[in-house]
């Protein structure tokens, strides 16, 4: 840790805890020596990215030392709050590689747009700073693999990936029934994800860039266009250039879970895909609101259902899996866990135990909490870049399957590229817009 001595202490608070309700008793007891501090850095502040920032401040010993973001209203307000809750003064920024010169920085959390996480990725890596980016990890195959070199390269940096199911109790614990054959052989995931969100904003007309917004700078590396809300703050993952829809922003999450209880670490070989806009009125959108994913693994098989503008699914939940074995079915989504048995023939004895329970807890806390953990012990953390990549993979294949209206994609991993479609191959690799340069690693 060289000059970096800071020490973990027994954390103040439960995960998922309602943050208004601990913040001010936090705030109170912050006293922090020197020698025991891990100074953090946000960058892109107004909504995950302040939450996962939050969560930092709950544990003792941590600093909020700076804030970066395009937006002027959303840098102040973020700022006041971080003065009003843990009495501490951040030095703010609009640009991040400002930022990144600050000197006593530890770590920085990249809350931005996914098509920001590459870059600044490398850029905190290349300054020496430890790294929590939200997922997914990038918004290309490219940028992945660039972040999974740059982290090889930069072997001493610890790197977590926003992925934050992999601290969470409820699928530790489903990982632990699966792998420890409560529901016999696991043959099949089935994967849904229904949100209301995902069909995109009602549609609005372009506007000039408003005041105190640095919108060059919002745009990075993605092609120049003009300003819309619809497309601005949240309402970006409905475009290409900037996020994948639905099928990323959820299928990282949960298909992650569907090769964490297989332990595969590979890109999909092979993906069967059916992707279509067939919600009943036009919405600001470019990404699909309908996806079928299958994956053919080896001796099992995952099945991703996404229908963004309804909200409910199977199991009388919205998003959730269904791991299929054997012996029985284990549902589960963030807070709740069931395993419906089988049944043994004509006696109708069950073939595995019932199970179930209720956590009702976010994992984002445990999650930090990991981070802060690997900081200070130098370990691999519980979702590291391939993890993050091999997730990425499989939402961002089926989405180049349908942008390019393949009904099935080969991927070779060895050699980058698929076999069977030279359109999806373009759609490897973004072009960045001058002056950014896609990193080289
Ligand atoms: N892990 C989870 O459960 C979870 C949940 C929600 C969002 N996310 C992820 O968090 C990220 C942010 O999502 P969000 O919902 O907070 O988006 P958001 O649009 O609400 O916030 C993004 C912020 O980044 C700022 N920003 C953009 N470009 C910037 C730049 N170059 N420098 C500094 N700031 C910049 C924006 O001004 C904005 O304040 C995304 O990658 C998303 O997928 C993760």
């Amino acid at each position: 840790m060289d000059r970096r001595k800071f020490i973990g202490r027994t954390m103040l608070t439960a995960a998922g805890a309602g943050l208004a309700s601990v913040l001010p008793a936090i705030a109170k007891q912050s006293r922090i020596s020197p020698s025991d501090t891990l100074n953090v850095a946000l960058i892109g502040c107004r909504n995950m990215g302040f939450g996962i920032l939050q969560h930092h401040l709950s544990n003792p010993g941590v600093n909020c030392v700076a804030l970066c973001d395009i937006d002027d209203k959303v840098l102040n307000d973020r700022s006041a709050e971080i003065f009003k809750s843990f009495n501490q003064k951040p030095e703010l920024y609009k640009d991040f590689r400002k930022l990144l010169e600050q000197k006593d920085i530890d770590a920085v959390i990249i809350g931005t747009p996914d098509h920001w996480h590459c870059l600044i990725t490398i850029y905190a890596l290349q300054a020496g700073k430890d790294v929590y980016v939200e997922k997914p990890m990038a918004n290309s195959i490219a940028e992945c693999n660039i972040m999974v070199n740059a982290a090889k390269y930069h072997s001493n940096r610890i790197i977590q990936i926003g992925q934050q199911q992999r601290s969470g109790f409820v699928f530790q614990k489903a990982m632990d029934l699966i792998k420890g054959n409560m529901i016999g052989k696991l043959r099949r995931t089935n994967i849904w994800a229904n949100f209301g969100y995902g069909v995109g904003q009602e549609i609005v007309p372009d506007e000039p860039v408003p005041e105190g917004i640095d919108f060059d700078m919002w745009l990075g590396p993605a092609p120049k266009r003009t300003f819309n809300q619809a497309r601005f703050h949240g309402m970006w993952r409905m475009f290409w250039d900037y996020g994948g829809g639905l099928m990323s922003d959820w299928g990282v999450h949960l298909l992650d879970m569907g090769l964490w209880a297989k332990d595969i670490v590979n890109p999909p070989e092979r993906v069967l895909v059916y992707g279509a806009n067939s919600y009943h009125e036009p919405r600001s959108r470019e990404t699909f609101d309908s996806m079928t994913v299958i994956y053919p693994k080896e001796d099992y098989v995952i099945n991703w259902d996404m229908t963004a503008g309804v909200q409910n699914g199977p199991y009388d939940s919205s998003y959730g899996l269904a791991f299929i074995g054997d012996l029985g079915t284990l549902v589960a989504d963030r807070s709740r866990l069931v395993i419906y048995p089988e049944w043994d023939g004509e006696g109708k004895k069950p073939k595995t135990e019932k199970y179930s329970f209720t956590e009702g807890k976010e994992s984002h806390g445990d999650h930090v909490r990991n981070f802060i953990d690997c900081i200070k012990s130098r370990n691999k953390p519980a979702c590291p870049p391939e993890t993050g990549r091999a997730a990425a993979m499989h939402v961002h294949i089926p989405n180049i399957a349908a942008r390019t209206g393949e009904s099935m994609l080969i991927w070779d991993d060895k050699a980058g590229r698929f076999t069977n479609s030279e359109a999806a191959n373009k759609l490897i690799t973004p072009v960045y817009r001058d002056p950014w340069t896609l990193p080289k690693f």
